[in-house]
């Protein structure tokens, strides 16, 4: 068992941490307020090579693992869940699953594009009934010969306003219930396909989120991701490696948050001295620290699990599960040490805190995680 990093894995950290303070930082908090994430942020997260993390280079990734992909998030989340929300839909919901189960002529005309950020992706599965319950779709695509006909709403969808290319869960026979599901690639601009207003957000407000709505979309069979009926697999499929992303932004956020702390609990003087001497900081950081740490340790074996070929259903879950509820009660312990700072947005622990509820929302809420650790242990 080796739990030290290659020294190439810690290359990668330092550009993407180097990147969070120098691009990312600066800025952040007018983001939040502003409710916009720019252009060129992305562009500069493409040229570094962060859309496409782990895809393979012949289509335009950059061929890392999934060690990698953790180190990266961590490092964005740890500044900016906002920026890291847009790269871990990208890499994790859309890139990875056209690599894994597109065509080859989807890869081509999709793939190598999305890895290099030329184009955004979003994963569009929520709906108004069927947020959790994934098999009930009331979007429907109906076999048309040489196209379908998509009707329906998409709630909550990341990257919503942004994206170039949206992959569209839906129903396509009903009485086959999750058999009958599949997802296809739809294209921005396609007639019938409209977005909705922008959410106004608690947290990753930089981040767009909107509601889509789906009247007569025509879409050509070739954009059919898989076998008939795949498509509740393929997005189940997905979710495992996009709960490894969002628990790497959880832990990054309650990194932040914890680093943020330690150095105000050094700085501020209280009853005559720093207020890391007083015991009631100082267990409170030992806790943060070893909370996060286990988290850490989740998250990587999550990681690692997927980068060995083995099964990480459950173990994505299980980091998921525990680095969200790690950033959730951490960043409220940062805000507590750092007092009436705390509540103020120029220490941006109040913001972290903000961005650490979505973790236990999206990619499928702490209860959807047990539902899936507990069918794992009751298996055997
Ligand atoms: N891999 C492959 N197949 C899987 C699978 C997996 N990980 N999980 C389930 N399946 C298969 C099952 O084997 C079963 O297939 P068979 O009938 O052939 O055996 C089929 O899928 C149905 O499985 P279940 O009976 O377990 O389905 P369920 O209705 O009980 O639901 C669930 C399971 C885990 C609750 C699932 O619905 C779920 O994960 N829900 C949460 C959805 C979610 O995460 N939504 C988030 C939206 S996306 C988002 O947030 C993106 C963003 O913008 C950031």
């Amino acid at each position: 068992m080796n739990f030290s990093l290659s020294e190439e894995h810690i290359m990668i950290r330092e550009a993407a941490k180097d990147f969070a303070q120098t691009e990312l930082l600066p800025e952040v908090i007018e983001r939040d307020n502003k409710q916009h994430f720019p252009d060129t942020l992305v562009q500069k997260m493409s040229q570094l090579g962060f859309m496409g993390v782990m895809v393979d280079p012949k289509y335009g990734g950059s061929g890392m693992d999934t060690i990698s992909y953790v180190l990266i998030m961590e490092e964005l989340s740890k500044i900016d869940a906002s920026a890291s929300v847009i790269v871990s839909v990208n890499n994790s919901l859309v890139c990875y699953g056209l690599e894994a189960y597109g065509t080859e002529e989807q890869k081509q005309k999709y793939l190598t594009k999305l890895a290099t950020g030329e184009y955004i992706g979003a994963f569009c599965l929520s709906e108004p009934e069927a947020g959790s319950d994934a098999t009930s779709q009331k979007t429907t695509a109906i076999d048309k010969g040489d196209h379908y006909v998509i009707n329906g709403t998409k709630n909550w969808i990341t990257n919503g306003g942004r994206a170039d290319i949206y992959l569209v869960v839906a129903q396509t026979d009903r009485d086959k219930a999750h058999k009958g599901i599949n997802v296809f690639i739809v294209e921005k601009g396609t007639p019938g396909f409209d977005i909705g207003p922008k959410e106004d957000k608690l947290g990753i407000r930089g981040s767009d989120t909107h509601t889509l709505q789906f009247n007569d979309v025509k879409v050509p069979k070739e954009n059919r991701i898989g076998d008939d009926g795949f498509g509740f697999k393929f997005a189940m499929k997905t979710l495992s490696g996009g709960r490894i992303g969002i628990a790497a932004q959880a832990l990054g956020i309650a990194q932040g948050a914890y680093e943020l702390a330690l150095k105000y609990s050094k700085e501020r003087k209280a009853f005559g001295t720093e207020i890391s001497n007083h015991q009631a900081i100082a267990f409170k950081l030992a806790d943060m620290y070893t909370e996060i740490q286990a988290a850490r340790h989740l998250v990587m074996k999550a990681a690692w699990d997927k980068d060995q070929g083995k099964n990480y259903d459950t173990s994505s879950a299980m980091a998921k599960l525990y680095a969200s509820k790690v950033a959730m009660e951490q960043t409220v312990e940062a805000v507590q040490i750092h007092g009436g700072n705390g509540f103020v947005k120029e220490y941006h622990v109040e913001r972290l805190m903000r961005d650490a509820k979505i973790t236990q929302i999206y990619e499928g809420t702490s209860e959807i995680q047990k539902i899936v650790i507990s069918r794992s242990v009751l298996r055997g």
